[in-house]
């Protein structure tokens, strides 16, 4: 058996089985969704990449991948709400049926930016699935379509999500309990 990965002293808020669980609710939702269409998932990196190759292991219709990565300013744990595009789309979304996949919803900075960009590119339709929703600290008033778990205001990692680039590789989705530390690590907003 391997050895457990760095950070699984850190309380589980959702265990491997229950994502996975989730996922298959979710995968059979879109597909029955978007029956006769060939959705065009468009993962945001790199926190979404697990999510998004499990998700699409589990969709049962045609569809097509593609990736972008962002960058929002602002190390640590807040997003400081700027935020650039570092690699664009491959393919043309133009008249396909565009579904965005994020590991998390926050602010909701993030995908109002990503609508306002990817909807210049007269998708026929963009849609958002995101893994995780944490509804009490968006500031813009934004709602994906698909949302796997809602979850408290706390700080998570794992399952491809991070903190300072680390924790992505735990199989569940764990939280960092002490505010103290994470204070120590937040910018000003
Ligand atoms: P938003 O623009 O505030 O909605 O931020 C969304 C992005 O912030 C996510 O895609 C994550 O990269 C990051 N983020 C927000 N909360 C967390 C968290 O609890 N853990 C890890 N990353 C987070
Ligand atoms: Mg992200």
């Amino acid at each position: 058996m391997n050895p457990s990965p760095a950070g699984s002293e850190l309380p589980i808020l959702l265990d491997a089985a229950k994502i996975d669980a989730r996922i298959s609710e979710l995968a059979a939702t879109i597909s029955n969704d978007y029956r006769g269409k060939s959705p065009h998932l468009v993962g945001v990196l790199k926190g979404a990449w697990v999510f998004m190759a499990d998700l699409v292991r589990k969709i049962s219709i045609h569809c097509t991948v593609d990736f972008l990565s962002i960058q929002s300013y602002g190390a640590g744990t807040v997003s400081s709400g700027e935020v650039k595009i570092t690699k664009d789309l491959d393919i043309s979304i133009e008249g396909r049926d565009v579904l965005l996949v994020e590991d998390i919803l926050d602010t909701g900075r993030t995908y109002s930016y990503l609508q306002e960009v990817l909807g210049a590119h007269d998708p026929a339709s963009l849609k958002l699935v995101t893994l995780l929703d944490k509804h009490s600290r968006r500031s813009i008033p934004v709602e994906a379509d698909y949302v796997g778990f809602e979850i408290p205001d706390v700080f998570v990692v794992g399952y491809g999500l991070d903190f300072d680039q680390k924790y992505r590789n735990l199989a569940d989705i764990r939280h960092i309990p002490s505010p103290q530390t994470l204070l120590l690590f937040d910018k000003p907003k």
